[in-house]
């Protein structure tokens, strides 16, 4: 029997792990020197924390089972609704603002497909109790920061403001739900669907018309002013876009100016209620959004007071996609730089003393385990790219010596064996291997 993967999972191996790593390490000093600090939260939630806002509807689309005490849980699919619960249970007495930063899986019921699975990863944050608009302002701009530090090619950063939408059908008597269902449709890009959505919800022909046209209005700062004129007669509307325009000032003082503004953002979560932002990257196709997050009230719906908190999450599987598609060079550390060899069977426990006592002074190193002929063992220490071998030979013992090959040039030279430690440790700074 073979058993399988589960659908939309994957194994990463070991090139692969080291180049995750080097990305995750990124982000975490940018955020970092955002004074965000890390959080870990479960794995699985209560189902309700998941259903509260978003209804029952959310079930098809999640993990959830009854555990054996016949609780109802749910494997996350994100982690927003997490860091508010961990908010609520934890931070409330917390100086504010507080900035916290996460990297975990989540998992969501999906069709899998390209850069779209069923177990995947969020480097995410979440900035809770500072208010608008300069929060999001350095939200995006760290969000900007971190896609220009790790050289991600054709990328754009799009703002929006669902203030102005909502704005629009809360005017029509749509709310809650109801409205939540337009915005889904608007995410989902379904034209046709919408048209019909709002016919059934008897929404004039001037604020369709409006909202037909506010969807498809992205562009540079120039169509704000189209924007004011078609939305002016709606206050709130109106006031959503004075919100924005002021974003966008903050912004450009972070030294962002490089965005779009796209009022066809309605994001696929239903929390949010002003700003909100994505990141794309077009070559990655259908699932080219690589990042999104926004302003989201989520600390009252579960029963806290009105916070305001905005975030958001790099899909980090996508990230790593968008990197590999534009063939970047990431950087990946050898695993050992020195394989300890004897040369004979007889001098197996004195290599693993060398190579205990290089590991004490921090080099990584590997020695021969299996017993093997020498020859299979260089061939062994040559495939994992190590810089240097040390051939343990009782010959050489006998005088106190070990040889050092480099295994770059084959040069070999006999090394007292109590200093051998020491001076690989400086050939490796030297050349900057360590
Ligand atoms: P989201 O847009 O649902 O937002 O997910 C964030 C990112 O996760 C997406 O932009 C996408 O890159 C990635 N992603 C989503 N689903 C999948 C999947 N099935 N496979 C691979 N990648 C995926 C959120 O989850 C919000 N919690 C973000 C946020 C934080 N908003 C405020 N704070």
């Amino acid at each position: 029997m073979e058993i399988q993967r589960p659908r939309g999972t994957r194994d990463f191996l070991f090139k692969e792990m080291k180049e995750r790593k080097y990305v995750e390490n990124v982000l975490r000093r940018i955020f970092e020197i955002y004074g965000y600090s890390e959080i870990k939260t479960p794995i699985f939630e209560e189902l309700s924390l998941f259903t509260t806002k978003s209804g029952e509807g959310i079930k098809e689309q999640i993990y959830h089972f009854q555990d054996k005490g016949g609780r109802n849980l749910a494997l996350r699919p994100e982690l927003t609704a997490p860091v508010a619960r961990l908010y609520l249970n934890e931070l409330q007495k917390s100086p504010k603002p507080i900035k916290m930063y996460y990297f975990g899986s989540c998992f969501r019921y999906e069709r899998p497909q390209a850069g779209r699975f069923r177990q995947f990863w969020q480097f995410g944050c979440e900035l809770v109790g500072a208010k608008s608009p300069g929060s999001e302002a350095e939200i995006i701009a760290m969000a900007a920061h971190c896609v220009e530090e790790l050289g991600l090619d054709d990328c754009e950063i799009h703002i929006g403001n669902l203030g102005i939408l909502r704005s629009i059908l809360a005017d029509e008597g749509v709310f809650g739900e109801k409205q939540d269902q337009v915005m889904g449709l608007i995410d989902k890009r379904d034209v046709e669907g919408l048209k019909s959505l709002l016919k059934d919800l008897q929404i004039g022909s001037k604020s369709r018309n409006i909202l037909l046209k506010l969807i498809d209005m992205v562009g540079h700062r120039e169509i704000l002013s189209d924007v004011e004129e078609l939305i002016k007669d709606n206050e709130n509307a109106y006031k959503a876009l004075k919100e924005l325009e002021e974003l966008l000032k903050s912004l450009e003082a972070f030294g962002f100016s490089d965005y779009i503004i796209n009022l066809g953002i309605a994001r696929g979560l239903d929390y949010y209620t002003g700003t909100v932002f994505e990141i794309y990257v077009h070559g990655l196709g259908a699932q080219k959004q690589i990042s999104g997050g926004g302003t989201y009230n989520l600390i009252q719906v579960f029963g806290g007071e009105k916070v305001e908190s905005t975030g958001f999450a790099f899909g980090f599987d996508r990230v790593m996609e968008a990197l590999k598609k534009q063939k970047a060079k990431i950087p990946v550390a050898k695993t050992v730089d020195v394989f300890v060899a004897p040369i004979k069977e007889d001098t197996k426990l004195k290599a693993f003393e060398i190579a205990q006592k290089l590991r004490k002074v921090g080099i990584s190193t590997d020695v021969d385990l299996t017993g093997r002929k020498l020859k299979k063992v260089l061939s062994h220490a040559d495939n994992l790219g190590t810089s240097y071998v040390i051939l343990v030979g009782a010959r050489d013992l006998k005088d106190g010596k070990v040889t050092v090959k480099n295994m770059k040039t084959g040069a070999q030279e006999m090394v007292d064996v109590d200093d051998v430690a020491a001076e690989l440790k400086n050939k490796l700074l030297q050349t900057g291997m360590i």
